[in-house]
């Protein structure tokens, strides 16, 4: 092959691309990437100019197992919403990220009318269900007591599925709002997860389950928004009751401080771990898209929204955190959030936001 001086050919292209070294350094930066990390980022981890979780994980994948891998995600810049598609590309030590602006092509509009249209059919459902039974009260079951009892009945789940979806719609939109500016209260992280386990152990009863909590002596604090976060725990918490019950229970822990290599800074790591059956590895990367689920009809049955893990993600995004799963068909499943012990410095603020 004809030898061309590569940094010739990095500058040409449109795209931003990094090289990221065996040491993690970024090797090389062409001056498309430095336009959108609005700096130079050679000589540093990578970690500190690639802060989007999908991508990092993207980059851990492909250097663990030594093939290519994608990653889709979306930077905010002022009004306007840029979607970027990685191409993460190993090669023995060093690994080339490609980034390519796909905005275009996956506008920001399709995405809405995607969202409205999945939102319409989620609340049509339940709606059609009330409509029909209040027909049937009207005219077929008019004089029957004993219909009448139970079609109010099945009426009272079909409304109350209704009232989740729009509580759950509203939650997203307001945590949505909010992901730009990161909380700063302190927040103890085993209060936190006290109240949620005192809320959900009823449930947990009646799923024939028992929530075990295990924390260290000393207390464990982040600095964040104690609401959010025992949203987030209450949403792991039930998932892992409602699909991962078993006698064995369920464990609740939160772990002290360590480096996470990943986030590059010290966190604190909170685990759901259940002994249920556990996840398709194929679903565990969809499952924080909204509406997304696992079983549609089970998990519908279970009075699920589909929205619980897309509300999850924002609200870890805020707080600068990640959420990761790892399950085991037949195993059981273990959700991880990660929450970073201190405000992170100016430098990882000034990168892909
Ligand atoms: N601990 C778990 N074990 C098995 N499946 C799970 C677990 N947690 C979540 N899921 C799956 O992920 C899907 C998405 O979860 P979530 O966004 O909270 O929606 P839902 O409102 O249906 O609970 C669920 O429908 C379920 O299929
Ligand atoms: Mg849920």
């Amino acid at each position: 092959m004809p030898k061309f001086p590569l940094d010739v050919l990095l500058k040409s292209v449109k795209s931003p691309i990094l090289l990221i070294g065996e040491d993690q350094r970024i090797s090389l930066q062409n001056p498309a990437a430095t336009a959108l990390l609005k700096m130079d980022f050679t000589g540093r981890n990578y970690i500190n100019a690639l802060r989007q979780p999908a991508l990092l994980d993207a980059v851990d994948q492909a250097q663990l197992d030594g093939t290519q891998k994608t990653a889709r995600f979306l930077v905010q810049t002022g009004n306007t919403d840029q979607t970027f598609e990685a191409l993460v590309v190993p090669d023995n030590k060093q690994t080339l990220v490609i980034l390519e602006d796909q905005s275009a092509e996956h506008d920001i509009n399709s995405v809405r009318r995607d969202f409205v249209a999945n939102v319409s059919h989620e609340l049509r459902t339940p709606l059609t269900a009330l409509l029909g039974f209040i027909e049937t009260l009207q005219g077929p079951a008019r004089n029957d007591p004993k219909a009448q009892e139970r079609f109010l009945g099945i009426m009272a789940v079909e409304a109350d599925r209704l009232r989740r979806l729009v509580d759950d719609l509203l939650s997203l939109s307001r945590v949505e709002e909010t992901e730009r500016s990161r909380p700063t209260n302190p927040v103890d992280l085993e209060e936190v997860i006290r109240q949620s386990t005192e809320l959900l152990e009823p449930l947990a009863k009646t799923a024939k389950t028992h929530l075990q909590v295990v924390a260290p002596e000393q207390p464990m604090v982040v600095p964040g928004d104690a609401a959010q976060l025992q949203q987030v725990l209450h949403n792991l918490i039930e998932n892992a009751i409602k699909y991962g019950a078993t006698e064995a229970g369920i464990t609740v822990a939160i772990h002290p401080p360590a480096y996470e290599r990943s986030l590059q800074q010290e966190c604190i790591r909170l685990t759901v771990e259940d002994q249920g059956s556990g996840i398709p590895e194929r679903h565990l990367v969809r499952l924080t898209e909204r509406f997304y689920r696992v079983d549609d009809h089970r998990d519908r049955e279970m009075g699920g929204t589909g929205l619980g893990l897309a509300i999850v993600k924002h609200i870890m995004n805020r707080h600068r955190g990640r959420l990761l799963f790892d399950s085991t068909e037949g195993q059981g499943t273990t959700v991880s959030i990660l929450l970073p012990t201190v405000i992170e410095n100016l430098i990882r603020q000034s990168s892909i936001p």
